[in-house]
């Protein structure tokens, strides 16, 4: 299917619940509720009230599939930066995340950013090789990046 018959659109305040709830279901089975919970506080509602435009949703017939919250950075004027994405397991390796970045990267170059930018996790494995396969370039770890004991590597792709 290729993640093709998705809608995308950008987000708005409104859809906030439905975030926290995919994130809460989406990871519920290889995380702990506590675990599932934090991880839905990286998402708080002013992405959706400040990021919206630079945001994108997929859903079929209503329902959330996938989404990539992101933005165009405010200090670095060549860079935009995707904070989080999440696919429902259920239609994860069909295409939809690529479709999603493809679609963030055309908004990024048509608004004059040349860089993306993220920052995940060592262990977040699966993270970093779908990244690489999206063309990111991949740092070492950088050592208490988000505080102590919170190692985190840097993600980078340039946009051609
Ligand atoms: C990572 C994630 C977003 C990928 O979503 P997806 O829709 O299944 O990805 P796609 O089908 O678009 O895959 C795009 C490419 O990445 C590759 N890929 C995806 N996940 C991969 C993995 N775990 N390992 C290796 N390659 C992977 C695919 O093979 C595909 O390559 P191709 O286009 O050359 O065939 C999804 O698995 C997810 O939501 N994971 C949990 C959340 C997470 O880790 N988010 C990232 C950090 S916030």
């Amino acid at each position: 299917m290729n993640g093709v018959t998705d809608q995308l659109r950008h987000p708005g305040p409104e859809d906030h619940p439905n975030l926290v709830a995919a994130v809460r279901t989406w990871w519920g089975d290889s995380r702990t509720p506590e675990q599932a919970q934090a991880l839905s506080l990286l998402l708080p509602r002013l992405f959706l009230e400040h990021f919206a435009g630079t945001s994108l949703l997929a859903e079929e017939d209503g329902r959330l599939h996938g989404f990539l919250v992101g933005f165009h950075s405010q200090d670095h004027a060549a860079q935009a930066y995707i904070h989080f994405v999440g696919i429902d397991p259920e239609f994860r390796g069909r295409g939809l995340a690529r479709r999603l970045y493809e679609t963030f990267f055309a908004a990024a170059r048509a608004a004059g950013r040349t860089e993306v930018h993220a920052i995940t996790s060592p262990a977040n494995t699966n993270s970093i090789a779908f990244h690489t396969k999206l063309g990111f370039e991949v740092s070492a770890p950088q050592p208490d990046y988000d505080g102590p004991g919170e190692d985190r590597v840097h993600l980078r792709r340039v946009l051609a």
